[in-house]
């Protein structure tokens, strides 16, 4: 019988590399829980509507990328290809418009789309999303892109990363800049990949975004977005701005930064890394003001962000080292297993990790199994030791090696800790 592998675009998370996984959920909820953000779990599926509604039929992410399907009494549902438009539900659905605002919400966890795999993206990866609902305000921005940085700052990537800034300005004068745009672009699509041609009739501001080396001359000449943003725009994108230099936060105004997702309107920022390739987006978000509002919710506004896990995993690099037991416990046949294993239980609740031999090797295959493992030290109890309810501690790297009564252990092996006889 062949084996079964896994789906195309979904990937393992192994051992070695779970530890990096580790530090960089801890580096975004101690970030993120500093800055007053609370954890939110939700579903991993939700009525396809809500996606359609909220991320916008036009976009990538909904006409190709949704893993939709009939449940068994016919509903259509999705996986979610993105957390914002969940976290905004369960906004509307528990009243949370009522409290304190900015309400602040952060969620961690996978999300589906239907991509082509390549390194860096996957049909199924991980977001850190983060969502502050409620308030408009322009410092609001800007702490929030400083979260951002600092969540980075954390994992010590800071400085291989670029923080990239626009505004898209609000729905009303975004048609007007459409219009221009079309009309720009127009007269040269002949010129333009196959794929802004379609982007052209159906979502002309996806056009800036084309990484098609032969689109770029043309995009670069393109209009600028932020010349067409209203008064009121205007003062919020400086304003953002001002906040930021306050912070001494360094950014790219990049106007060309339109996203994939329909709903924003004003700031919208990504962090980019040359370091990934074409995926070079490691973190995006913006303002969406009126999103809430769309999903049939109060008309608060909101903004927030997303961080691609896999992509800052694979910034952290591969420097993972299997983790190495404290002490490997060998004890010489069967009575001096059973006398070793509540001592190894009462090791580990002291949160000293050992592992436990099963006395049916011979010592020297055990020694040699400690050093494979990388061991510190060996505990070896054979029928003597028993008698006297004694250990032989053994140093795996100097070789010394002495006797320890077993009530000891606990002391010997780490001084330093606090430990509970009991
Ligand atoms: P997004 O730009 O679609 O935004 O995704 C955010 C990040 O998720 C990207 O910058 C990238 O690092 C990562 N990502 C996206 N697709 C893939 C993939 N197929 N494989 C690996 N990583 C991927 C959003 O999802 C918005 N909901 C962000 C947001 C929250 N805006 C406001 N609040």
């Amino acid at each position: 019988m062949p084996p079964i592998k896994a789906v195309r675009g979904v990937r393992d998370i192994l051992p070695a590399e779970a530890r990096r996984w580790q530090r960089v959920e801890a580096a975004a909820r101690q970030t993120f829980e500093a800055y007053g953000y609370r954890d939110i779990r939700l579903p991993l599926f939700e009525r396809t509507e809500l996606f359609a509604r909220g991320i916008g039929d036009e976009t990538d992410i909904v006409k190709k990328e949704m893993y939709t399907f009939a449940d068994r009494s016919g509903e259509s549902v999705t996986l979610r290809p993105e957390a914002t438009a969940s976290v905004l539900r369960a906004y509307i659905e528990h009243g949370f418009h009522v409290q304190p605002k900015p309400v602040r919400l952060y969620t961690l966890g996978p999300m589906f789309r239907y991509e082509r795999p390549q390194a860096g993206r996957y049909r199924q990866f991980h977001q850190a999303n983060v969502e502050a609902l409620g308030e408009t305000h322009p410092a609001l921005d800007a702490e929030v892109i400083a979260m951002l940085l600092d969540f980075f700052g954390a994992l010590g990537l800071a400085d291989r990363l670029e923080l990239h800034v626009n505004s898209i300005g609000d729905a009303g004068t975004r048609q007007a800049y459409v219009a221009q745009l079309r009309e720009y672009l127009t007269p040269v699509q002949d010129r333009l990949c196959d794929e802004c041609r379609v982007r052209l009739t159906r979502n002309p501001l996806r056009v800036l975004d084309c990484k098609t080396p032969h689109c770029q001359p043309i995009i670069e000449k393109a209009p600028s977005i932020l010349d067409s943003l209203s008064p009121e725009a205007a003062r919020h994108f400086e304003s953002v701005r001002q906040c930021l230099d306050t912070m001494k936060i360094r950014y790219v105004v990049n106007a060309r930064l339109v996203r994939g997702l329909d709903y924003y309107v004003r700031t919208t920022f990504e962090v980019l890394t040359g370091e990934l390739g074409a995926q070079n987006a490691v973190a995006g978000g913006g303002r969406y003001d009126g999103l809430i509002h769309q999903l049939g919710g109060p008309a608060d506004p909101g903004i927030g962000f997303a961080i691609g896990m896999e992509r800052v995993v694979l910034l952290l690099g591969e420097d993972d080292r299997p983790p190495a037991p404290l002490a490997l416990l060998i004890p010489i046949g069967e009575p001096a297993l059973r006398r070793l294993m509540p001592v190894a239980r009462a090791l580990r609740r002291a949160r000293l990790a050992v592992e436990l031999a099963y006395g049916d090797r011979k010592l020297p295959r055990e020694l040699e199994h400690a050093d494979r493992i990388g061991a510190r030290f060996a505990v070896i109890v054979g029928d003597s030791e028993l008698e006297r309810d004694q250990c032989i501690l053994r140093d795996m790297r100097t070789r010394e090696q002495r006797g320890v009564p077993l009530e000891r252990l606990a002391i010997e092996l780490a001084p330093g800790q606090a430990h509970d006889e009991s």
